[in-house]
């Protein structure tokens, strides 16, 4: 989670992302005790706030809104509706508990809800795993065509999952596959297990604790990651949020490159003939084209923002002898 990728958030209602209430409520003078009022008073305070956004919304009214419709356990479909409805004591009491919570505490909003969306999907989330918000969900959801033909893709692999949040939506997309999803942290595949229990994949998805590709055998059609790719000195520089997070979601050793690199030096061992391999490194695009000249990388653009995800596909791995270290 190199440079500005770290801040990454799709736009709300971006593909994948859950239109926040907030987008919507219009005129924030309705006050009193309706959602509306109460979501506008949760903005001001969080604008007023050192809070950071980049954790599932970019901006104080929809993270107020996110933080609202939880807390009243409103659904975010019948908005409208919602804005108008009172809240009781009790409710706008609940609400300041969780809005204090946030500003004092600095945690992320979805280790304080326990959840988070991604490619449409809503995941358990705790402090064992980094909050999903890469803008991997675009790729996997238009199926990273035009660049796979989504027929052939019968295994995928993925690096460091995490919450489960794109093995899981990648099982989705393509329904005929099967995925091997590794994390080295015992602790991040508790959550992982859970959201596989949760979407009923564990037929489909295998979670494996591994360094990288350590005892996966076989070879896939598509290779995913989006490893940890921060350098020690950027991640002392991020604001409290990200101190929420795991440090081995974030952190990789020399400039951030170290564990990217090892991905990528070891890939064509596990890609199939037309296999491509998809792999995230944020505002590190410049460190890895550079560290790997030879390498023809595909660089998508996103229609809904975000970028530094790097696709090759194992023919032209092949072709340049991408040197695999021991
Ligand atoms: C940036 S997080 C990505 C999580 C998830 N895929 C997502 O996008 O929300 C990186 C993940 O890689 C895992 N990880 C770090 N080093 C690893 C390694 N050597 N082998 C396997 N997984 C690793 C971390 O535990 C973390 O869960």
């Amino acid at each position: 989670m190199s440079g500005t990728s770290v801040f990454y958030t799709p736009d709300p209602g971006a593909d994948g992302q859950r239109v926040m209430a907030g987008s919507r409520t219009g005129d924030s003078s309705t006050e009193g005790s309706s959602v509306a009022g109460l979501i506008a008073r949760c903005t001001r305070a969080l604008e007023r706030s050192a809070v950071c956004f980049g954790h599932g919304t970019d901006n104080a009214r929809d993270e107020a809104a996110a933080l609202v419709f939880h807390v009243l356990d409103l659904d975010h479909d019948d908005a409208l509706r919602a804005y108008g409805l009172t809240v009781s004591a009790a409710g706008q009491q609940r609400v300041a508990a969780m809005l204090e919570a946030r500003i004092t505490t600095r945690r992320p909003l979805p280790y304080l809800t326990g959840e988070a969306w991604f490619a449409g999907l809503r995941f358990a989330v705790d402090e064992r795993v980094l909050v999903p918000r890469s803008p991997f969900a675009e790729l996997i959801m238009g199926r990273f065509e035009p660049w796979l033909d989504p027929a052939g893709v019968r295994r995928i692999l993925e690096i460091g999952t995490g919450s489960g949040c794109m093995a899981i939506a990648c099982a989705r997309a393509f329904p005929d596959s099967s995925v091997v999803a590794t994390d080295i942290s015992a602790a991040a595949l508790e959550v992982a297990r859970r959201n596989v229990a949760r979407y009923e994949l564990a037929d489909r998805v295998q979670l494996v604790e591994a360094d990288l590709y350590a005892g996966v055998t076989g070879t896939f059609d598509l290779i995913i990651s989006n490893p940890p790719y921060v350098s020690a000195e950027e991640v002392a520089s991020l604001p409290d949020e990200y101190r929420h997070e795991p440090a081995l979601a974030l952190l990789s050793d020399e400039d951030g490159m170290a564990t990217p690199a090892r991905i990528l030096q070891h890939a064509t061992r596990f890609l199939s003939a037309d296999g491509w391999l998809a792999l995230e490194v944020g505002g590190g695009a410049a460190l890895l084209e550079a560290r790997f000249a030879n390498l023809p990388f595909i660089w998508p653009e996103f229609e809904h923002g975000g970028d530094g995800i790097a696709l090759i596909s194992a023919v032209d791995l092949r072709a340049s002898e991408c040197p695999a270290t021991p």
